[in-house]
């Protein structure tokens, strides 16, 4: 019996206004007027915040709501913080939106978003409006809608910063089962150079870690775990996406009811200075925190510990499994635009192994406490897995695994393997 994935149903590639029609894929200018294309989507920008190297966060965006439509019969999404519409676009003639709210506080953005959105019929087959724009403060808009109780299958938050105070609003206004994506670009939380403003917005104590990028995505998805807890949800990160332009920090959250009752993967991490190895406690742990290799305790200064934050997957691997797939049926692999979206999803398909830890190592690290030269990642990715440990590489850094390795083991065998 042949067996077909869901996906194999119903393939539609994004729809494309006759309007559209790619004349390149980047930016493009004529006389009239200036104006940059992303995915075939002609649209202009303006004076209003925008950065092309956000494309795969909107890929990834627009994957995951067309992804959602397949097996929901509606899809509404409110695009919290729309900039100049390009998003909002693209979720509309992409993922296929039966219904889009574009928001930003900034009205003097209206008519240019209201310009690209035009470009897409704003009245549905039966006299609906498919799209609205507004100029409220995201958090008063998400406030409306869940009075209103108009709720949103997916609530897209592009914000600046660590405001993390867009979570609960997300939460109430959004379906249960409905998805959220949200945003930080707070790269001194997360490098843990800001402890007392990451504890403030997210309720994580940062250290300083080797894995700072890591821990900033870990530390967005505690906080978001924190405020459904508060609502009685509960959420998973479908996928963690780390950019370093900006830096920018996007997950993409699934919301559920019922509070999050194993706080098995809502722990603490600690990171040991002196022999570079890396642990995760949970709560019932606490005060019982030390160095399982050589014993350092908090109090030597060597031990740092972070959180609570995020210790579980980064992502859902079967779910980007399916993501890829739809990226392939729309023609988005291998076409050369932008970032390779297929190697990026392959990567993070990779780290979500259950069987693979918080953080990553870079190689240099383990070169430079072996006294070794640094080992190939491939090869040393390879010894790894035939003493029968769990590696992957990282999509946050080239030169890095994520391994249940301890450090000090990965030390040893680039001694033994790599001593030339
Ligand atoms: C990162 S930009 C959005 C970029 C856009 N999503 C994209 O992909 O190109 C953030 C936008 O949020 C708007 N903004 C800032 N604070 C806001 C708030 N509290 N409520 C609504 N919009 C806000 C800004 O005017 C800005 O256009
Ligand atoms: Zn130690």
């Amino acid at each position: 019996m042949q067996i077909l994935s869901p996906l194999s149903f119903n393939v539609k590639k994004p729809q494309i206004p006759p309007s559209f029609k790619p004349k390149s894929h980047q930016s493009n200018s004529n006389e009239s007027s200036d104006y940059l294309i992303e995915r075939g989507l002609k649209f202009q920008v303006g004076e209003s915040f925008f950065r092309h190297e956000s494309f795969t966060g909107r890929d990834l965006g627009v994957l995951a709501a067309a992804h959602y439509k397949r097996s929901n019969p509606e899809l509404r999404v409110l695009d919290a913080m729309c900039g100049c519409g390009v998003r909002s676009l693209r979720y509309l003639a992409e993922s296929g939106a039966d219904y889009l709210l574009a928001n930003d506080a900034n009205d003097e953005n209206r008519e240019l978003i209201v310009g690209n959105l035009s470009q897409i019929p704003q009245f549905g087959v039966q006299g609906s409006k498919k799209w609205v724009v507004t100029h409220l403060d995201a958090n008063r808009v998400m406030s409306e809608c869940y009075l209103q109780k108009d709720f949103f299958d997916l609530i897209d938050v592009d914000s600046f910063g660590s405001d993390s105070s867009f979570l609960r609003s997300a939460f109430n206004a959004v379906k249960m089962d409905g998805l959220v994506y949200v945003t930080s670009t707070d790269g001194f939380s997360a490098g843990g150079h800001q402890p007392h403003n990451s504890l403030a917005c997210y309720g994580a104590y940062i250290r300083p870690m080797p894995y700072p990028n890591e821990l900033g995505l870990r530390m967005l998805i505690g906080g978001a775990v924190r405020e459904a807890c508060v609502m009685g949800y509960n959420v998973t990160p479908l996928f963690s996406y780390y950019s370093y332009h900006g830096p920018v920090f996007r997950v993409m959250l699934r919301v559920n009811r019922g509070r999050l009752s194993d706080m098995r993967h809502y722990g603490f991490v600690s990171y040991c200075h002196g022999c570079g190895n890396s642990q995760a406690f949970t709560w019932h742990e606490l005060g019982k925190i030390f160095c399982s290799n050589c014993s350092a305790k908090p109090s030597s200064g060597s031990l740092v510990v972070s959180g609570p934050l995020w210790t579980g997957p980064l992502h859902d691997g079967a779910y980007l499994a399916e993501l890829l797939e739809l990226a392939q049926q729309w023609g988005w692999i291998g076409d050369g635009i932008g970032l390779d979206l297929e190697k990026l999803i392959k990567l993070m398909i990779g780290e979500s192994d259950p069987e693979l830890p918080f953080g990553y190592i870079k190689i240099d690290q383990i070169a430079k406490r072996a006294k070794v030269n640094s080992p190939p990642i491939r090869s040393l990715i390879s010894t790894l897995q035939k003493e029968g440990y769990a590696v992957s590489r990282s999509h946050i850094v080239s030169n890095a695994i994520k391994t249940n390795c301890p450090m000090t083991t990965c030390v040893t065998i680039a001694k033994d393997h790599y001593n030339y």
